[in-house]
């Protein structure tokens, strides 16, 4: 069984917003989906990729932006999960990236994926052939500082190689799993994408805002923002 299998229920329904779920939905997806929009003014047109989709929040609002959407995600029981909530136009596949063989989209999307797989290599080059050209990748995953502020406080990673700069650990995932993380700088996501002839179009870190705070309260520390959101545009 795929330990994200076990999560899919966890994650809850679309109309509530569990701890854990409020954080990448109300302060990354705003900053990823605006990007989409900046780049592309006709948003019916826009096929969109979201890779590692989850249970589909983000396929969601894709989809009510106008975008037609493939969601994929190699845990069946996220998909099952995503099926049940969302509209009939977006497109589910379980599985891996080969499973799509004769599409070409606009975006690749992925929020909170590449950070739990080891080679990302070879996943950008699989994603990179889905891609046309002067398409967009836009990828969110944690802000190393932050990480490094949950590990001085013993809190959700552990195991890792070094507390200031963290690379390899793990994450506390349910009561008794966790998962391997990979943790990357900025320079690193970047180097994969610009050695293959991308331009870097964004970089950003939205912050922990006192609006968002009062709302969703965390026991966690807020000075560093939680995601490194990073936007490049293929060749
Ligand atoms: C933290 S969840 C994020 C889900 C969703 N993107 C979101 O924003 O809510 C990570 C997801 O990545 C998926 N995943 C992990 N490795 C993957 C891979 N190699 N290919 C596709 N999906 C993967 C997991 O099954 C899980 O659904």
């Amino acid at each position: 069984m795929n330990l994200w299998d076990k999560l899919a229920g966890i994650f809850g329904r679309e109309e509530e917003m569990p701890q854990g779920i409020a954080d990448h939905v109300l302060l990354a997806y705003p900053v990823m989906i605006e990007l989409i929009q900046k780049s592309f003014p006709i948003m019916k047109h826009v096929r969109v990729l979201d890779f590692g989709c989850g249970n589909g929040r983000l396929c969601k609002k894709l989809h009510a932006v106008g975008c037609r959407v493939t969601g994929l995600d190699t845990s069946e029981e996220m998909i099952r999960t995503a099926g049940k909530g969302l509209p009939s136009g977006v497109n589910l596949v379980a599985g891996p990236i080969e499973k799509i063989e004769k599409e070409k989209f606009d975006v690749i999307i992925s929020s909170l994926v590449f950070q739990f797989i080891r080679e990302i290599d070879v996943t950008i080059r699989q994603l990179d052939r889905l891609l046309k050209p002067t398409g967009l990748f836009v990828l969110s995953a944690f802000n190393p500082p932050f990480v490094s502020n949950l590990l001085k406080e013993k809190m959700t990673f552990r195991d890792f190689d070094s507390r200031e700069f963290p690379r390899v650990g793990t994450m506390a995932l349910a009561e008794s799993d966790s998962v391997p993380v990979f943790i990357r700088e900025p320079e690193e996501y970047s180097n994969f994408f610009v050695e293959r002839g991308y331009k870097k179009l964004l970089e950003a870190y939205p912050p922990f805002t006192e609006e968002y705070l009062e709302k969703h309260p965390v026991p966690f520390p807020v000075q560093d923002p939680e995601f490194l959101i990073l936007g490049f545009q293929k060749n």
